[in-house]
């Protein structure tokens, strides 16, 4: 599947990410500037953090009880805001567009 990462100046990057993977494996594969994933996706740091764009939250499940606490953690979260490290990747997600906060916390 086809992912667009937007940075927060607007840079936007496409890749495309292995099924089974998840969205912060695709930046760090790819090498894209935005998400730190210092806990390597355990959940447990929230640098991954990313804002889905509206129309794709559905499609991204909903995060859990761990995911909603740690984005607590995150001084801009808003409510489109997850984990990256959070979604894995499927079919259904081909053409997801995900945006990086200014800064990772
Ligand atoms: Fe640490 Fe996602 S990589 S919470």
């Amino acid at each position: 599947p086809n992912i667009t990462y937007v940075e927060f100046d607007g840079t936007a990057h496409q890749v495309e990410v292995p099924v089974g993977h998840s969205v912060m494996q695709g930046a760090v594969e790819n090498n894209i500037p935005g998400i730190d994933a210092d806990c390597g996706g355990e959940c447990a740091c929230a640098t991954c953090h990313v804002y889905v764009e509206e129309s794709w939250l559905p499609q991204c499940g909903t995060p859990g009880e761990q995911e909603r606490s740690m984005l607590g953690f995150a001084a801009t979260a808003a409510p489109n805001s997850r984990l990256s490290c959070q979604i894995r990747v499927t079919e259904a997600l081909d053409g997801l567009v995900v945006r990086m906060p200014e800064a990772q916390h």
